[in-house]
């Protein structure tokens, strides 16, 4: 195949769309609970370390792999080895298993946005019960299929390069509003609290746990691990720096999800109740913003301008996942886009179904104990099969086809600054320190390993 593949027309650009798709409910939503969760200055001092250690040269390499390759991640591995193929093709189980939950989680934004629109006061938001909300029969169902469908009609209509547009404008004010937010809550009596746990980190929240979660988590937030950054890699021009746009995707979406956490934590200190709240996983930020904004003078315009943008942050990364499955069936069984577009859909909704009533009617089934369907399903493709992504790209990369091959095609555009540093994390650290994680993750998911 001798396609012609068109490219991003500046660095710009590439960073922008890069870190337009990095940039969504990872950041806002899913960051700041697993802040919470998982130990607070502990969890992010590990994860900057991971920032500056494996999601470096773990986006280095994906994105000169498909720069190199020109092509999209399951034909990248094969077109270098044949027999490594299978990498894409779990790579690509990621996306197809998280742009489902994705949409339930875009319909939780679309249900805040909507209840501050139609209620009259913040108080009336404040009083929703989200375990109420999440574990009714159909309510969170009909808000799935209101986001999954607003995805798909932008998809189908065509419109995304107009949405990308809004989005470059709506991104700045995005990060303005959740620092606004952010100054906010920490002026509230208690803060204070919250920011200490927030950066300071506590030796004894270190565990493998608290490692894993950081760990994966600067995957799903960097969309590495899933054959997503390769793809983008293949627009990249081979005079683009990659290390420095590295650094700029990693420096941008770091800086918003600690905003984010810095919006969120103390306020669970100021009107919360950190007992309870540090450890409400997934539903956090709907259960503590509502009370935050309930404390604004001007809560209600806030609020709603707040998950508007968020709205459209979550959009745009849902339109780039729904995508890249569209384009793993287009790409690799030639099945037409219209057929592809029905069989992405056909799957979102099964997934998306079972994740949006898993508290509900469906709570009673559990594939592992004690998780949920939208937890099982964000546990096996972020803990589960992302490590095993990561250290397989890593061995790849450092024992196949050797580190070399991707120093080399960075310095196609520039000096490759940190290529010792990268060798070292891709050939010797990711793969020791991945392998002991993904063991103890799966024996603490199956419930064999406790770590309290
Ligand atoms: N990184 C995105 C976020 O933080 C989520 C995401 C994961 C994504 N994989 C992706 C977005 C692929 C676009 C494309 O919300």
């Amino acid at each position: 195949m001798s396609e012609q593949r068109s490219s991003f027309a500046s660095k710009l650009g590439f960073v922008l769309a890069a870190a337009g798709s990095a940039v969504g409910l990872g950041n806002l939503w899913r960051f700041p609970y697993l802040t919470a969760k998982y130990g607070g200055g502990m969890f992010i001092l590990i994860y900057i370390i991971l920032a500056l250690t494996f999601g470096f040269s773990l986006m280095v390499a994906e994105i000169a792999l498909g720069r190199k390759t020109r092509s999209s991640a399951i034909t990248a591995y094969k077109n270098l080895s044949e027999k490594w193929s299978f990498l894409g093709y779990i790579s690509a189980l990621v996306p197809i298993i998280i742009t489902p939950y994705y949409c339930v989680i875009g319909g939780w934004i679309l249900k805040y946005l909507f209840s501050y629109i139609t209620l009259p006061t913040t108080a009336d938001v404040a009083a929703i019960s989200f375990g109420g909300f999440i574990g009714a029969p159909v309510e969170p169902l009909l808000w799935f299929l209101l986001f999954l469908g607003l995805t798909i009609l932008v998809i189908i209509v065509g419109v995304e390069q107009g949405i990308e547009k809004i989005s470059k404008i709506l991104m700045p004010l995005l990060v303005i509003i959740v620092l606004f937010v952010a100054i906010y809550a920490c002026t509230l009596p208690g803060a204070k609290e919250g920011l200490k746990y927030l950066f300071y980190p506590n030796v004894k929240d270190f565990t493998p746990t608290t490692i894993l979660r950081a760990m994966t988590q600067l995957f799903f937030s960097l969309s590495l691990a899933m054959c997503i950054m390769i793809t983008y890699g293949s627009y990249m021009k081979k005079d683009n720096n990659i290390e420095t746009c590295v650094w700029q995707i990693e420096a941008f979406d770091t800086g918003i999800a600690i905003l984010a956490a810095v919006a969120i934590i103390p306020a669970i200190y100021a009107c919360g109740n950190p007992s309870e709240d540090l450890t409400a996983g997934a539903g956090l930020i709907f259960v503590i913003l509502p009370k935050l904004f309930n404390t604004m003078a001007i809560g209600k315009v806030i609020a709603i301008l707040f998950f508007v943008l968020v709205f459209f942050a979550a959009i745009t990364s849902s339109i780039s996942l729904y995508e890249a499955v569209v384009s793993i069936f287009c790409d690799k069984k030639n099945i037409k886009r219209g057929t592809s577009i029905v069989i992405t859909l056909i799957i979102c909704l099964v997934i998306g179904a079972l994740s949006s009533l898993g508290n509900g009617p469906l709570a009673h089934i559990q594939i592992i104990k004690g998780q949920d369907f939208l937890t099982f399903f964000d546990f096996i493709s972020n803990n589960v099969i992302m490590p095993i992504v990561a250290l397989g790209t890593c061995i790849f990369v450092g024992w196949v086809i050797k580190p070399q091959v991707i120093i080399d095609e960075v310095q196609l555009s520039s000096k490759f600054t940190l290529k010792t540093l990268f060798t070292i994390i891709i050939k010797y650290v990711a793969p020791i320190l991945i392998t002991i994680i993904l063991v103890t993750s799966i024996l603490e998911g199956l419930g064999v390993l406790s770590f309290g």
